[in-house]
């Protein structure tokens, strides 16, 4: 059996150790990105195998701490969620579950993960649907059409997910269909405890005590946030914490109601979400996030005026989308309510970049009566310097957890999983078992993509 030629795990954490000629021609191939050998692109590193970063200025989040925010933008496609849905399509390559020529993939999403689908299968030859709600950024339709994937629409926004795992339920029933379910899939786990977990270790290498004293992040499926159980086993001071949208905090208190931050808070805990390691949930008011990109991406002269260095602050504007200012806020919160000093490093993610957003600061505009700098330097106050420690709970303690098991219960028993499946979550095992897998995968993909 040959299984499409792409990067194992450990290629992806560490692409100076793929093959020197693939190497080469990957990032010679950035230019094409619809040629196939982007595939050995998929890792948080650049061309000089640095990860690409950006430690905020503490003139922005006005914090002793110092943030550091892996960024996602610069991986293939635009965001690092093709990093799971191409670990899921070669794990069932693998198993021998999904094969070229006779499955279609489906790809559940609220749009990344949607975008990074129809990109693997466009690179890996297969078709793909994507299953998403039909209110989304208009940008990320308009990537996936350009990928070649089909789309079948839900309605609602983001809170709305729940819909797609519905109707990604019914096209299951078809056996010539592979759902690449990000919300349930360990290989979403796998990728970012191993690829995205030991980038942040990586990451604070030469920052402050080059330690993580907190790693904060906004959970959609719940993927990025296992990087927190690699960080953990680094530094097990981490506080590992999840934050949700101030209008949807499901995990915090059972709220589901619409939310303008794209990608994160889904209304539900997702099966792969780890809740044995999430320390805190902290809530971040979605116009806060939308405000403070507006800030970010039009306000180079307000930052400037705050004392951030020019080129700096025209760095940063295309760095993040909303869902990343979401991060930086629960960042910035963290640090004041943990007290963390200039020593200390909290690590978030910005899981892509502005070019998604545009839409979204138009419809910003509509909304408010006036956005002139006067406007923005009033939020640049409210949104970065004056977010307080409110909205965060501490989740350490057994009964706190067993909220979150019981969450999990509402929202997957439904779907056919069993209580017994459920009940081994509970424990560090069945998660420390599922992670060793890499090193299998690893091997057959090694073994099975050089035969003929
Ligand atoms: C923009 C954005 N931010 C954050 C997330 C959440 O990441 P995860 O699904 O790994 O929890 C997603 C997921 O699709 C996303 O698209």
């Amino acid at each position: 059996m040959k299984i499409p030629f792409g990067p194992t795990y450990d290629e992806m954490l560490h692409p100076s150790t793929i093959d020197k000629d693939i190497r080469k021609r990957a990032l010679k191939g950035k230019s094409n990105e619809l040629d196939p050998i982007n595939l050995f692109n998929i890792t948080w590193r650049n061309e000089e195998n640095i990860v690409n970063k950006i430690v905020l200025p503490k003139e922005l989040t006005g914090v002793d701490a110092n943030i550091v925010v892996l960024l996602g933008k610069y991986f293939p496609s635009g965001s690092h969620k093709v990093g799971p849905a191409y670990s899921t399509l070669i794990e069932g390559c693998v198993d021998g579950d999904i094969i070229p020529g006779e499955h279609t993939i489906l790809g559940p999403s609220t749009g990344n993960f949607g975008i990074g689908v129809a990109y693997i299968c466009n690179l890996m030859k297969y078709d793909a649907i994507v299953i998403m709600p039909d209110n989304m950024s208009k940008e990320r339709y308009d990537r996936i059409k350009r990928y070649g994937a089909k789309l079948d629409l839900t309605p609602g926004t983001e809170s709305d997910v729940i819909l797609t795992l519905e109707r990604t339920f019914e096209l299951k029933k078809d056996p010539k269909t592979r759902s690449l379910a990000q919300f349930e899939l360990l290989p979403n786990y796998r990728f970012h405890r191993h690829v995205t977990g030991n980038s942040c270790i990586e990451a604070v290498k030469g920052i402050g005590n080059g330690r993580i004293a907190c790693f904060a992040s906004a959970p959609g499926s719940a993927g990025t946030l296992a990087a927190g159980d690699q960080i953990k086993v680094a530094f097990p001071e981490t506080k590992v914490v999840a934050l949700e949208p101030y209008e949807c905090s499901t995990l915090m208190n059972g709220g589901k109601g619409q939310h303008r931050i794209e990608g994160i808070g889904d209304k539900m805990c997702t099966l792969i979400h780890n809740v044995l390691n999430t320390d805190f949930i902290a809530l971040i008011k979605d116009d806060d996030a939308v405000r403070g990109l507006k800030v970010v991406h039009d306000g180079v002269d307000i930052l400037m005026k705050h004392g951030v260095d020019k080129e700096v602050a025209k760095q940063m504007k295309d760095l993040f989308g909303v869902s990343g200012i979401a991060n930086i806020i629960g960042a910035i919160k963290m640090a004041k309510y943990l007290k963390l000093g200039p020593d200390d490093n909290v690590v978030t993610i910005a899981t892509d970049g502005f070019d998604r957003y545009d839409s979204v600061l138009e419809d910003l505009e509509r909304r408010y009566l006036e956005t002139e700098d006067f406007v923005l330097d009033r939020w640049f106050k409210d949104v970065y310097r004056k977010n307080g420690v409110d909205d965060i709970v501490d989740y350490r303690s057994a009964s706190q957890k067993e909220k979150l098991f019981k969450q999990k219960e509402k929202d997957w028993l439904k779907f056919g999983y069993k209580q017994a499946y459920l009940d081994s979550m509970r424990h560090m095992d069945f998660w420390n078992h599922e992670y060793e897998k890499v090193q299998h995968y690893d091997e057959q993909i090694k073994k099975l993509r050089t035969e003929s």
